[in-house]
């Protein structure tokens, strides 16, 4: 009889339970795959888990996260606690300094302290494995880290946040409110405990980061991601992205350009045609530009059952003895990487003016344009039947009108000059909106 693989578990949230289950459920073929039982041995958890359905009959419970990860009678430290911050922190660095392999979900912790964490693990020769830090069940760590190991990367960008993909989906489906579509997300096990972080962009921008340094190379550089969140998107914009052909999603992008490595997070517009404008609700897609070829993941980026599959992806190849540098390769390898200033982005912009209803108003909307050499792809002028109207003269209309510009590839820079003038010019009546297009 080979030994099992002894785990020992910290946190029962959503993610958590679901680990539970899954090793309890799938225990033989997962044996099978591994070579031997994974085996829940303890567990580390502030509350019961709220599934009542989840069995720890069994396993020891311990009261401190970080007594756990040093338990000499584990041999893997699963770690779904969350947050950047201790207990977090304290127990994965006690695992790993004495030598215990750690598998976590924790993308804030890796994004924060993930360099230091890896030269932990490094020196120690301990496994260190997150591949459901990213992109919920989609094996995105390992495409990186092994699959595309021969290729040359020169973009990876997508849909990495399960709960704003669904909130931006439904809202234009269903013509529901923002906060309806959140509470929703909630209730499905999708949201972070704190939302801020999903729809601020924090959460995409944490795992983006992670995606950066695995793609390019170099130590993850969080601080450098430009975010902007969702919250400023309206359901105006997204009916307006729709009548152009495009959708807008949040999106990660990292992208290596001659300035340097280019990393952002925003609300993008892509085409609806494309294979990320397809995917909706709580699915995530990754797509990979390289010099060999281009392809884009699709899966489930939130909730338990996806979220699971990816943890016990690493028990397995922890059971195996498959183990990998963290970041695919030794940490003094890591390149520093240099940060692209995000003003020099260069790209198509989709802007929507409220623009005041008086001559002259896109005379100066256009000279504004035409000053910083933004040459437009289109320009609509939508009638808004919500607000009040004069009749048929049009000099009688109270109120701004909409008006929404598409450029062609300019910078980020001439943008901001050219929306910075039209509002000195008193023609607009609220701040402009200002969305990306990203090429797919
Ligand atoms: N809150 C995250 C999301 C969970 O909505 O995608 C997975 O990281």
């Amino acid at each position: 009889m080979v030994a099992p693989l002894r785990v020992g578990l910290a946190g029962l949230g959503t993610v958590g339970s679901a680990v539970v289950k899954m090793l309890a459920q799938s225990r033989e073929q997962l044996a099978e795959r591994a070579g031997r039982p994974l085996e829940l041995v303890a567990y580390a958890s502030k509350d019961p888990p709220r599934d009542k359905s989840v069995d720890l009959t069994g396993a020891r419970k311990v009261a401190d996260p970080v007594a756990l990860a040093k338990d000499p009678d584990i041999d893997v430290f699963v770690e779904l606690m969350g947050g950047e911050g201790d207990p977090a922190k304290a127990s994965v660095e006690a695992a790993l300094g004495g030598g215990r392999a750690v598998v976590t979900a924790n993308k804030a912790l890796i994004a924060k302290h993930g360099n230091a964490l890896a030269r932990i693990a490094e020196k120690s020769g301990a496994s260190f494995a997150f591949e459901a830090s990213v992109g919920g069940g989609i094996p995105i760590v390992k495409t990186l880290r092994e699959g595309l190991g021969g290729a040359k990367i020169s973009r990876v960008y997508g849909i990495l946040n399960g709960t704003c993909n669904y909130i931006l989906t439904q809202m234009l489906k269903e013509n529901r409110s923002f906060a309806d579509c959140l509470k929703e997300a909630q209730r499905l096990g999708y949201a972070e405990a704190d939302p801020t972080f999903d729809i601020g962009g924090f959460d995409t921008a944490h795992k983006i980061a992670i995606l950066t340094s695995l793609a390019f190379g170099t130590e993850i550089d969080t601080d450098a991601v430009h975010v902007e969140g969702i919250e400023s998107i309206t359901l105006a914009d997204l009916q307006s992205a729709d009548e152009l052909g495009y959708k807008i999603k949040l999106l990660g992008v990292a992208t290596r350009t001659e300035a340097g490595i280019e990393q952002r997070v925003h609300p993008t517009m892509v085409p609806k045609g494309s294979t990320i404008g397809g995917v909706d609700g709580v699915l995530n897609a990754v797509a990979i530009d390289s010099d060999m070829m281009g392809l884009t993941l699709v899966g489930p980026g939130a909730g338990g059952p996806a979220t699971s599959s990816a943890v016990v992806a690493d028990l397995v190849d922890i059971a195996r003895g498959r183990i990998s540098p963290p970041l695919g390769r030794a940490a003094a390898h890591l390149a520093k990487p240099k940060r692209a200033p995000m003003q020099r982005h260069e790209g198509g912009y989709y802007i929507r003016l409220a623009a005041v209803d008086r001559p002259g108003t896109m005379a100066a909307i256009a000279k504004a344009m035409a000053a910083e050499n933004i040459s437009l792809e289109s320009i609509v002028q939508r009638h808004d039947n919500s607000r009040p109207h004069g009749g048929d003269d049009p000099r009688s209309a109270a109120g701004p009108a909409p008006v929404i510009l598409i450029t062609y590839a300019t910078t980020e820079d001439a943008v901001r000059r050219a929306l910075a003038t039209i509002e000195r010019e008193g023609v607009v009546a609220e701040a402009p909106q200002m969305i990306r297009i990203e090429k797919s």
